[in-house]
């Protein structure tokens, strides 16, 4: 069976970093209440004139010279965003450009902080089919751009950052023992989409709007709905939760993740968390805790991973892999 494999990782965080006890002097909060309600301690923010193409370019780079390989090896490129440089065309394109690529395929995934396994699910189901070589998957955002900075319920969850993996299809035994990608889930109901949204686009106010976010409605979901598709994903494949070496959730808030895995029997040091220093970077965190993971030697050739993630729409959805 051809699988994708993952043969590269990297990343890319702003070089500015904003504490809580920064934004404690310009809105009415505390580092308290954002750590104890959130875990967060700080978020990095991009530079005035720094985009999302130039975030996520750096961390393909960087995936590519992880995985050992020149952009020209590279036919597909997906990028999954809810801040894209302009309305259109796809952010990725810009990347393909920036990296020197004139072949393949380069689009962008929309599902917001799900979109990285959105993006995933893409680009596995076209390497499996043949129709991609080698794939980069990039989560990049610029979510300081669309916070409402007086909105203290909303602007101190988030941050700014990109994270990416090379995919190669390889040929496999088809067995769970495989290494790569082993299945994907994606799952969105719209009913909720008025509970994480942002106010304007190009077909409502014609400007870019801002995030507003049902807070205790998302979080009730998240944990329900990030919980029950990793245990999908591990029936489907016919593994145990004791099996899972590491989940790599989305990064909105410590809490979520512990409640993820109080509902799993997942033991906590069995999960990557980032978000303590780098907030909730929306499409970005599960690229950004899977290359922080590989390059301190956490994750492991043979190691089996779940990553799981829910977002705006809702969309949410679940990938097992094994490196
Ligand atoms: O990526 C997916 C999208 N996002 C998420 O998954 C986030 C999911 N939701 C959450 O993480 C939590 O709901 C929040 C962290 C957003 C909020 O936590 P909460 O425990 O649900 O707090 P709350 O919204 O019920 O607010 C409790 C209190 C309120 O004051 P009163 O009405 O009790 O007097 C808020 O006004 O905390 C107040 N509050 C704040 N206080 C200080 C809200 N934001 C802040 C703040 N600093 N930044």
């Amino acid at each position: 069976m051809r699988r994708s494999q993952i043969i590269g990782f990297g990343s890319y965080l702003p070089q500015n970093i904003v504490t809580n006890d920064d934004l404690a002097e310009k809105i009415d909060t505390s580092d308290e209440w954002i750590r104890k309600r959130t875990g967060i301690a700080q978020r990095h923010i991009a530079a005035d004139g720094e985009l999302t193409s130039d975030i996520a370019t750096n961390a393909a780079r960087a995936a590519l010279k992880n995985a050992g390989l020149d952009a020209d090896a590279v036919d597909l490129i997906v990028l999954a965003t809810a801040t894209p440089d302009n309305t259109f065309p796809a952010t990725a394109t810009r990347v393909q450009s920036n990296l020197g690529i004139r072949r393949g395929a380069a689009f962008d995934v929309q599902a917001v902080c799900a979109g990285y396994v959105y993006a995933l699910t893409m680009a596995d189901n076209m390497i499996r089919l043949g129709q991609a070589e080698t794939a980069i998957v990039i989560g990049a955002e610029v979510f300081s751009r669309i916070l409402d900075w007086e909105d203290r319920g909303t602007c101190v969850l988030f941050g700014d950052g990109a994270g990416a993996c090379v995919l190669q299809g390889a040929e496999t035994a088809g067995t769970n023992a495989d290494t790569g990608i082993l299945s994907t889930r994606i799952h969105s109901d719209g009913e909720y989409y008025d509970m994480l949204y942002v106010d304007g686009g190009p077909s409502t106010t014609g400007t870019s709007g801002y995030l507003r976010m049902e807070g205790k409605e998302v979080f009730r979901h998240a944990v329900q709905r990030m919980s029950e598709v990793v245990t999908a994903a591990l029936d489907q494949n016919d593994l145990a939760v004791d099996q899972l070496d590491w989940l790599i959730p989305h990064q909105a808030n410590k809490r979520i993740m512990d409640s993820i895995a109080k509902k799993l029997n997942l033991p906590d040091e069995k999960i990557v968390v980032t978000v303590d220093r780098q907030a909730n970077t929306s499409a970005a965190t599960i690229p950004l805790a899977l290359a922080e993971a590989s390059a301190d030697g956490r994750l492991k050739p043979g190691h089996l991973i779940a990553l799981s993630a829910l977002g705006g729409g809702f969309a949410w959805g679940s990938a097992l892999l094994r490196l």
